[in-house]
Order: C-alpha cells, then structure tokens, then sequence
C-alpha cells in the first residue's frame, strides 16, 4: 500500500514538473483544441505573393474558429509529427517562438489571452477577459484596438543562444500569416514600432520572452 501511495505522489510529481515547463499551470487553464485544419486550398502563392498586403482596417465582424486555427497553423503548426517541424524555418529547430491570441471578437472562443500549442494544435487560456485595449494601449497603434482578435509572437530571450535568430525566426512565421491571410479574405499588418518593454509589461509575458511582432486580425 505505501509503495502505490509512493508511486502516485511521484506521478503527480512529474506532471506538475511536466505543466510547469510548458507552461500550463493550474492558472493558465485546460486547452482548447483547434479545429483541423485545411492542407489545401483554391488560392496559388503565387497569387498570394502577389495580393500580400499590409491591412490596417478591419470589418466589425467576428473571426472564425476554422479562421483562427488555420491562422495559428500558418503561424506555428506542426507539419511533421514525428520531428516536431513546423511551418516556419527555425535555426537548429530549437523554436523560440510563442505565439499568443488576443481574442475579442471570435464566435466560440471566450474573450482572453491564449497561448497556441503547436503540439496537439491546441490554445492555452492564459488570461480570461478581453486584453485588447491593454496590448494597444502599451503599443500605441489604433488598428489593435479596431481588430476583432490579434496575435503575438513572442521570442524567447532566455533560450535564443543567438538573440537575431529569435527575430529572424518571427520573420518566417509572420510572412506564413501574411500569405495565409490571402485565401481567407482577412488582413493584418506586422508590426514592430513600439516600446517592447512596455508591452511585455503590459500583458504579462513570463520572464525571459520578449514581444517581437504584434498582428492584428480581422476581415478587410
Ligand atoms: C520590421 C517591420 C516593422 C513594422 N512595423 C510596423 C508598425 O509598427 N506599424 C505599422 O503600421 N506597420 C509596420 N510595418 C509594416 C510596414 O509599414 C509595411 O510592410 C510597409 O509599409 C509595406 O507595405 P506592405 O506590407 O503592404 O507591402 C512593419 C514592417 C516591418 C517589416
């Protein structure tokens, strides 16, 4: 009996040690799985190369589900299980990117902040209620505050041995959302000019990451 008692307090052990490193605390809530999504589409990259813009006003409508997920796929997902390789190039596939969800205006997802898992393609409550405001407010740029959802691309400083390679790694992961934007009829713009301090600040981010690209989202 005591030896079950022992094996159970060190299983518990090791999936508290295991949500710590992922991040997914008691406080940051269960995850959320996206919806599948497409491996294919109508829209060529050539075509998308070529219609890519910078959109910096939105439609009041809300996003998608199916949207959000395909979006977070362009982002981060994951396209060969086995290796754990993803959309986006990364230097040695140490991947230092985060990226989070600022959802205000999306039909079946609750209001908040959430970090997107690329393994099992889930989403993260990390903050409940709508951060928007926050994320514009501490960035200063009025199309965060009109879009109906935006994202964050982290980098991690901590782990980056090479910190340009964190920034170079948001560059891929941004133009994948640029692109995928195109077929979806959505629009966004990267964008970089803000005090990185203040929104890390601003909206939480855990020690040792750092914001690198803010993109809001909505329909153009
Ligand atoms: C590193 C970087 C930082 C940027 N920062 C901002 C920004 O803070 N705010 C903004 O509105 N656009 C920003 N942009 C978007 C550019 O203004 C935009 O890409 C440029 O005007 C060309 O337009 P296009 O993207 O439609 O081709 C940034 C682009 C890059 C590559």
């Amino acid at each position: 009996m005591r030896s079950i008692v022992c094996l159970m307090a060190v299983l518990c052990l090791v999936l508290m040690s295991t949500a710590a490193v992922h991040g997914q605390g008691a406080a940051s809530g269960a995850g959320i799985k996206l919806p599948e999504p497409k491996y294919d589409g109508n829209v060529s990259v050539e075509k998308a190369l070529k219609e890519r813009r910078s959109v910096r006003v939105y439609k009041d409508s809300p996003l998608s589900m199916a949207e959000v997920s395909q979006v977070l796929f362009a982002a981060q997902g994951i396209t060969e299980p086995g290796r754990g390789l993803r959309t986006a190039p990364s230097a040695r596939a140490q991947y230092y990117l985060t990226v989070y969800l600022f959802a205000g205006n999306v039909t079946g997802l609750k209001p908040g902040m959430y970090r997107y898992v690329p393994q099992g393609h889930s989403l993260t409550l990390v903050a409940d209620g709508d951060a928007r405001g926050r994320l514009y407010k501490a960035a200063g740029q009025a199309p965060i505050d009109r879009a109906p959802a935006a994202l964050v691309i982290a980098g991690s400083r901590a782990r980056a041995t090479n910190e340009s390679w964190m920034y170079l790694e948001a560059g891929h992961a941004a133009q994948n959302v640029y692109l995928q934007l195109v077929p979806l009829g959505l629009g966004t713009v990267v964008m970089a000019g803000f005090n990185a301090d203040a929104v890390d600040k601003a909206i939480g981010l855990p020690a040792g990451e750092r914001t690198l690209y803010i993109m809001p989202l909505g329909r153009k």
